[in-house]
């Protein structure tokens, strides 16, 4: 894993929306795995920006969100559907024909989820996946236990998530807590994982996912086997990392080494 430090959660936006801008430059047909949830929001602001400054273009790009409410139809305002155009893609040059998210009102949820493992691997995989990380170490909504190679699936979300994105629900509405997700095999199969996560309130799942054991007990501890994850945090998600400085160093010695490959 490349451990990226950064002070704040704006460093950690322009971090990410760096990788995807040069992603989008180098292959203008990229595959993109996409998140939802409060962290990506600033990613994808400045994706925005971008797109309008005409720094790179959605134009031949094809997404795939990770994963969606069972229950919801993408009108619903709470559905990752809207979640998604309301916070990117309406606003920039996509052509939302090419935007995948798990469908939350599949007749058959089950056919549902082989269909769209089967989209993601007749469009070549994804290039890049963005994830956020669950205070409980989830991915998608791979909650602990989750099998470290689940293909997209029928998940049941913990009491921990449906408190933690309460939040976004009236108190009379309903609240879903089921889904369909992306696997762990889904999310490993991807080229690239950048992994966003900031403030304290994800140090301890942040610290489980670097440090701890590879196990289904902390889902996002599976991106120790991916061969080309990075992850992107501020000081305060970092804060409970025992082995901080080390990071840090190996990341300032891998920044001069891009800097003299870039001077061949
Ligand atoms: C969203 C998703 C979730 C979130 C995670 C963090 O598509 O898959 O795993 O990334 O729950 O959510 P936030 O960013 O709201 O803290």
């Amino acid at each position: 894993m490349q451990i990226v430090i950064l002070n704040d959660a704006t460093e950690v936006a322009a971090y990410g929306a760096d990788i995807f801008t040069a992603q989008l430059n180098k292959n203008a047909n990229s595959i993109l795995g996409l998140a939802t949830g409060s962290t990506p929001v600033a990613l994808y602001q400045a994706l925005i920006e971008r797109n309008k400054a005409g720094e790179m273009s959605f134009k031949g790009v094809t997404s795939f969100n990770l994963d969606e409410y069972l229950g919801l139809d993408g009108s619903h305002l709470q559905s990752y559907r809207h979640f998604m155009n309301s916070q990117l893609f309406d606003h920039i040059d996509i052509d939302n024909a090419n935007t995948f998210v798990p469908p939350g009102d599949a007749k058959n949820p089950i056919s549902a989820c082989h269909e769209y493992e089967e989209k993601i691997a007749q469009k070549g995989g994804i290039d890049i996946q963005l994830l956020g990380i669950g205070r409980n170490g989830h991915i998608g909504f791979n909650e602990p236990s989750s099998g470290l190679t689940s293909r997209t699936r029928v998940k049941t979300l913990t009491k921990a998530t449906i408190d933690d994105n309460a939040r976004f629900f009236g108190a009379d509405e309903y609240q879903p807590h089921l889904s369909i997700t992306m696997g762990i095999g889904t999310i490993l199969d991807a080229k690239k994982v950048v992994l966003l996560a900031t403030g304290d309130n994800k140090a301890d799942a942040i610290q489980a996912m670097i440090e701890g054991p590879l196990t289904a007990a902390c889902p996002a501890s599976a991106l120790q086997m991916h061969r080309d994850a990075v992850i992107v945090i501020d000081t305060a998600a970092a804060s409970k990392l025992k082995d901080i400085e080390f990071y840090r160093h190996i990341e300032a010695e891998n920044q001069k080494l891009q800097a003299y490959l870039a001077s061949l």
